[in-house]
């Protein structure tokens, strides 16, 4: 099957052109002009913009969270992510305490298989550090599941203390591994829970308030430190303050290879979420919390200076049953919000229509970089002869309107709920497939694949 896209602008990290895409089978043939190859299909992009599939390198799809999971399985998840435009999703799979990590990833493996429509692989948590699961570290890599999440957080669940992380950091460095953190201050977080619950704060407010940016400073500054400790890189996921960040970019400045990952919910909305009724409010229930506007706009610096990389969406949905749970206690509220369906609307119109970020700067933080930090490229993240043909066709003169009433996860709510935003997405090409057409998917079912990724190279961004 030979597909030609004509009269685009091809939208690539380090460019733009007005161009054709010749598509043969999964694989872009060629971006250039004057094709006279005979195709089976032809596609007028005249005033479209055709950008790489989105790449999304977190996620939690079908993820077990005591008695409950997340709403989203794999199948409903990447339907989701695919009518928004991403084609390729890494999601986390976690050890449990006495497992092997083999034993979690064939767990989420069985999950995803099948399941998935878009391209999939998996970063490994690890929540029980042991010298088989330092060992397992290399076996891992070799099989192309070269990323690994650590907590710093969650004590007694999932938290590793420093000499953990070190020896992790270390063990990464040598296997070529990249460790991604979550970096919160977990004991003392749950020293101000205990505080804020026994002096009768419940209500969902106070989960911002126990978590405060200094908490995620600390955790990130103390990461860092390891990282240096160990000579290893570093990832910091879903980073969400000001503070943080400046500890991030003073790292890179001496040049330390440490990278940052932000979402569009810390982007483009604020703590203001959490002064709604307490059933609305816990929707907004997320670790880090939502911050103040400053800290908002201290972020968007960040990623036009290139001190944050990735914009990823923690997608971690619960329904709203699930949520209120928690409403007489916000230490039992599910922590998540769903997005995985409009990372790349949201970042459009904030980032590129909204005039902070230039459309190749927006490529490459929704796709090119997540791609090559994960070991996904040249396959991902860009249109260019010899990658997987994940394209996106763009109307940057349409408009999407956000609604939980019509978008494609399995959540009763959406964060973002009646915003309408600049740019639509008209059509999606997976692996030179028509997947998505006028936001409805029409691939097959279950047709993502488990991607094999490369090992991690220092100093990529
Ligand atoms: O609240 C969040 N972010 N839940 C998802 C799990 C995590 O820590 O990434
Ligand atoms: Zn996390
Ligand atoms: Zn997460």
């Amino acid at each position: 099957m030979r597909t030609l896209l004509r009269h685009g602008t091809v939208v690539n990290a380090n460019g733009q052109q007005r161009a054709d895409v010749l598509v043969d089978g999964e694989r872009v043939a060629a971006v250039g002009a004057g094709f006279s190859e005979s195709v089976d299909c032809v596609i007028d992009a005249t005033g479209r913009l055709l950008l790489p599939g989105g790449v999304d390198v977190h996620t939690h799809l079908d993820m077990p969270f005591g008695d409950i999971r997340t709403a989203d399985d794999f199948a409903s998840g990447t339907i989701a992510a695919a009518c928004g435009g991403t084609t390729t999703v890494v999601d986390y799979a976690t050890q449990a305490k006495g497992g092997s990590l083999r034993e979690a990833l064939d767990e989420w493996m069985t999950r995803a298989a099948g399941q998935a429509v878009v391209d999939f692989g998996f970063h490994v948590c690890i929540a029980d550090l042991r010298p088989d699961v330092e060992a397992e570290m290399a076996s891992l890599v070799a099989e192309g599941v070269t990323s690994f999440k650590l907590f710093m957080a969650y004590p007694g669940r999932l938290m590793l203390n420093d000499d953990g992380i070190l020896r992790v950091l270390r063990r990464a460095a040598q296997v070529g591994g990249l460790v991604c953190i979550h970096a919160e201050d977990g004991p003392a977080i749950d020293a101000l829970v205990r505080e804020a619950l026994a002096a009768g704060h419940t209500a969902p407010a106070y989960h911002a308030r126990t978590r405060p940016p200094a908490s995620e400073a600390e955790a990130v500054g103390r990461a860092i430190a390891l990282a240096e400790t160990a000579e290893a890189a570093l990832y910091v996921v879903h980073l969400s303050s000001a503070t943080a960040l400046e500890q991030i970019a003073a790292a890179r400045e001496r040049g330390l290879d440490i990278m940052a990952e932000t979402c569009p919910q810390y982007l483009v909305l604020t703590e203001a979420a959490y002064d709604a009724e307490p059933a609305e409010a816990a929707n907004f229930v997320m670790s880090p919390p939502l911050r103040p506007p400053a800290d908002q706009q201290a972020l968007w610096a960040g990623l036009e200076r290139g001190d944050i990389q990735v914009v990823a969406t923690d997608h971690c949905p619960f329904t709203r049953a699930d949520k209120a749970r928690g409403l007489d206690d916000f230490s039992r509220i599910p922590n998540g919000a769903p997005g995985i369906e409009h990372r790349m609307a949201l970042l459009y119109d904030a980032g590129v229509a909204g005039g902070r970020l230039s459309v190749e700067r927006f490529v490459d933080v929704a796709a090119a970089s997540p791609a090559r930090l994960f070991g996904l490229a040249p396959r991902k993240g860009a249109i260019a002869a010899g990658a997987d043909a994940d394209i996106v066709v763009f109307d940057p003169a349409g408009t999407t309107t956000i609604s939980a009433a019509t978008h494609h996860m399995r959540v009763d709510y959406n964060p973002y709920e009646g915003r309408t935003l600049r740019g639509a997405i008209d059509l999606v090409l997976a692996r030179g497939e028509v997947i998505v057409s006028g936001n409805r998917y029409v691939g097959a079912p279950g047709r993502g694949r488990c991607l094999r990724r490369d090992p991690f190279g220092p100093r990529t961004a």
